[in-house]
């Protein structure tokens, strides 16, 4: 006898579970606590309550409930929404999930209506509609603070569009970079994972109501009104696929995963910079810790531990491609194992993004170490290749020139703009006074004046492209 029948003698309200009518043995402490997932999950309980109310109106428009069992459900899942948020509800582990709490609250509240909410659906569509629902809102809190973190970097490349630091290649000095560009580069990647976390969201924005347990239901329903109502673009367009499949949340994770490796990136120079064997910057006191033996110390751990997260993060995504790998269609209570790893990569990716958000106007740069560095390590010998080239000589002869001169200035101790016009014409007969030009670090950023090069005046266009939001 289904549960929804009117003549059904199960009166969930005063049982302990949805099924024990079925079942001759209660089940142990230890499995009731190993099954159930009450205790991790209520944060889908308003998007529960939501799923709930759009399947109710489309019961009660389709005719499967009448007005006055809509109108009643209505009522006490709004009761319940606010027991919820003011922290009244009574949690049941015996209830094992969200679903279950919800609805016997709601056959309390409201008797034999709340036992119809049911019709027409099972707990299958009924949590992939709510991880739905919640991970849409995820997105939307993440990516706005992808955005902001993105206006935060291209503000503080504004402030040092035309400040010299060392680039570098396998942490050697390479070429004398911006520290506006340089900042630049994570704008970048951050915009991407703006757009990769947007994409998700259209596979994510899709309806599973209505696939019941996995076949689909006999009743007349109106499978677009309620996707219509909870604001999804569309319904997923198999049953058993939209019970089962957990690829929306996996493709979350990876785009966290992503975000996350970007800022670990970053982190990792912001802690090598702070390094007061670097010197670059300086955070603001509110990310950083001292020692609890070291009086002088002052660590960069909100970075540190934004690295360290990133691990965490990565661990989630595994955990969800794992759990998905080889499971038989259709839905299977493995997937319960979809939430824990999900939330933390979502919290963990709001959190960070929203510190990292504040951190960044935070940052104070050390113009004068940071070219100080620069002025080591020989970064501008490209550029005197490239002025030898322009003066009519092939690259590869270019290349050996400099690397002579290389050789010499470090024998003497001495950078390439220190050599004289009468040493460096030794090296070539074509050099004249005009190559100091292109040896001082300014004459080198300013010489790569293209698109995406880190020329001042470049750097300046695209800090204020991506502040007007282009
Ligand atoms: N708590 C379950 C989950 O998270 C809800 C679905 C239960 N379905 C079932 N057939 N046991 O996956």
């Amino acid at each position: 006898m289904s549960e929804n029948s009117p003549s059904s003698t199960n009166q969930f309200a005063n049982k302990n579970n949805a099924w024990s009518a079925r079942f001759s043995e209660p089940v142990s402490e230890l499995v009731k606590r190993y099954t159930a997932s009450v205790f991790f999950e209520q944060r889908l309980a308003p998007f529960d309550i939501q799923g709930s109310l759009a399947h109710a109106e489309m019961l009660a428009h389709c005719k499967v409930i009448s007005k006055p069992d809509y109108e009643a459900i209505e009522q006490g899942l709004k009761t319940i929404l606010q027991e919820i948020e003011a922290d009244q509800f009574v949690w049941s582990l015996d209830l094992e999930d969200v679903h279950l709490n919800i609805e016997k609250r709601l056959v309390e509240l409201v008797g034999d209506a709340g036992k119809r909410l049911h019709t027409g659906r099972s707990r299958n569509d009924q949590v992939a509609t709510d991880i739905r629902l919640w991970l849409r809102h995820e997105i939307d809190q993440s990516a706005a603070l992808l955005k902001s973190l993105q206006q935060a970097l291209a503000q503080l490349a504004l402030q040092h569009y035309d400040t010299i630091m060392p680039g570098f290649t396998h942490l050697q000095v390479a070429q004398p970079v911006t520290f506006g560009h340089h900042v630049l580069a994570y704008a970048q990647m951050f915009g991407r994972d703006y757009e990769r976390l947007q994409d998700c969201r259209k596979r994510v924005n899709q309806s599973p109501l209505g696939a019941a347990a996995l076949a689909g239901t006999t009743y007349p329903i109106d499978r677009e009104r309620s996707a219509r109502h909870l604001g999804f673009e569309g319904v997923c367009r198999n049953s058993l696929d939209a019970v089962s499949d957990r690829d929306f949340a996996i493709e979350f994770c990876a785009a966290v995963s992503l975000v996350m490796t970007h800022i670990s990136r970053f982190s990792e120079e912001l802690v090598l910079w702070m390094s007061p064997r670097v010197g670059f910057i300086q955070l603001a006191d509110r990310f950083c810790t001292g020692s609890s033996i070291m009086p002088q110390k002052k660590n960069p751990d909100v970075p540190e531990l934004a690295r360290g997260k990133t691990g965490r993060v990565h661990g989630n995504l595994m955990a969800l491609l794992t759990l998905m790998k080889s499971q038989p269609l259709a839905y299977n209570k493995d997937n319960q194992e979809d939430k824990e790893g999900l939330f933390d990569s979502a919290d963990t990716l709001r959190d960070t993004l929203t510190i990292f958000v504040d951190l960044v106007p935070g940052i104070r740069v050390n113009r004068d170490n940071m070219r100080q560095a620069a002025l080591q390590g020989f970064s501008t010998a490209t550029d005197l290749a490239d002025y030898l080239v322009k003066k009519g000589l092939p690259f590869r002869d270019a290349h050996e020139t400099v690397a002579l001169a290389v050789r010499q200035c470090e024998e003497q101790g001495s950078d390439l703009a220190d050599l004289s016009l009468a040493q460096l014409q030794q090296l070539h007969s074509a050099i004249e006074a005009d190559v100091f030009d292109v040896l001082t670090l300014e004459g080198s950023v300013a010489a790569r004046q293209h698109v995406g090069g880190t020329a001042p005046e470049q750097v300046k266009a695209e800090a204020q492209r991506l502040l007007s939001g282009d």
